[in-house]
């Protein structure tokens, strides 16, 4: 499982290492990164990952990861976890999106999908990519069972909130239609830190879901984005935001929501650099047209 996970992380790093930057800079101004997502004007489009047991990197990790978060005015997921946890991430005024397990029973899903509603989350969601365990059984997550969840599974979850519903790992053009179907309001195209060998990268399969599906749902990215730089190639190939996980647990834990804030405005810092030296003065002018694939 562990060689897994260093197998496709290896080739999502050098896959995102493999695409070059042209530059431009006649006409070039100070950009603004700002986006909406959801409806809410964020500063920039990095959000931390749905991450979880954070206790063990820092004290209350959770709500500590959501603070540096709101203090980077960025939004920020969450993954699994108690109702207790999500509410302090929630009373840091952070918007949070609570990516929830896919439950053997689907009473379990309903309900943690309404404490995230009560817990006052931002959105909510589901990481669909938690089914199955590496040796072909049923997935078993901290002693929770799982199942994989059908189309219709998915639409019931969707219908039964009134928060925007984000499905988390998507790594094929055919469960992005399938959520687009199941009527999801945002994906996060991940390979969930290699659960899988040989998963695709992120970033090698983002420009056909993006041709497949276009705006009709926004766009997360996640898996090995560290720096301003991979963000902006996810964002050049189709994504709307990208998300960081394992990049901000070393903040985290050396200087808890302050490192968290700091390493996302590091992040926004360069994003923001090469948005200056492509001449992209906002988001929606980047696009693929600067991207060469190093095949030398
Ligand atoms: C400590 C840790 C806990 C995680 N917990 C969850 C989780 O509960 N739910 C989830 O959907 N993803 C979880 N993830 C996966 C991340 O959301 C993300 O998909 C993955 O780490 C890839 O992003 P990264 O390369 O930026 O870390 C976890 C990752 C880490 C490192």
């Amino acid at each position: 499982m562990e060689n897994d996970r260093l197998d496709s992380d290896r080739i999502t790093r050098e896959y995102y290492d493999s695409l070059l930057i042209a530059m431009r800079h006649i006409d070039s101004v100070i950009p603004d990164t700002g986006v909406k997502l959801f409806g809410k004007r964020f500063s920039m489009p990095i959000c931390t990952a749905a991450l979880s047991h954070l206790n063990n990197t820092c004290e209350d990790g959770m709500a500590k990861m959501a603070e540096g978060a709101f203090m980077a005015d960025a939004l920020c997921f969450s993954g699994m976890g108690e109702a207790d946890e999500l509410k302090r991430m929630c009373e840091t005024d952070a918007s949070v999106i609570k990516i929830v397990k896919p439950h053997e029973k689907n009473e379990k899903v309903f309900a943690k999908i309404l404490e995230a509603e009560e817990a006052g989350c931002f959105g909510v969601g589901m990481d669909i990519d938690h089914a199955f365990s590496a040796d072909g059984n049923y997935d078993n997550v901290c002693g929770l069972p799982m199942r994989p969840k059908s189309l219709r599974e998915l639409i019931s979850f969707v219908e039964s909130t009134h928060l925007p519903f984000v499905i988390k790992g998507v790594l094929s053009v055919q469960d992005a239609k399938k959520c687009l179907e199941a009527g999801a309001k945002g994906i996060v195209v991940s390979h969930h830190h290699g659960i899988m060998r040989s998963a695709v990268p992120p970033l090698m399969v983002l420009p056909e879901i993006k041709k497949a599906v276009g705006s009709r749902m926004t766009i997360f990215v996640d898996c090995d984005i560290e720096s301003g730089m991979d963000a902006y190639k996810a964002l050049a190939l189709g994504a709307d935001a990208v998300c960081v996980g394992r990049a901000i647990m070393g903040p985290l834990k050396d200087n808890g929501a302050a490192g968290v804030r700091d390493k996302l405005n590091e992040m926004k810092a360069e994003l923001t650099a090469v948005m200056e030296r492509t001449a992209c003065d906002r988001l929606n002018k980047i696009d693929d047209s600067v991207i060469y694939h190093r095949n030398f």
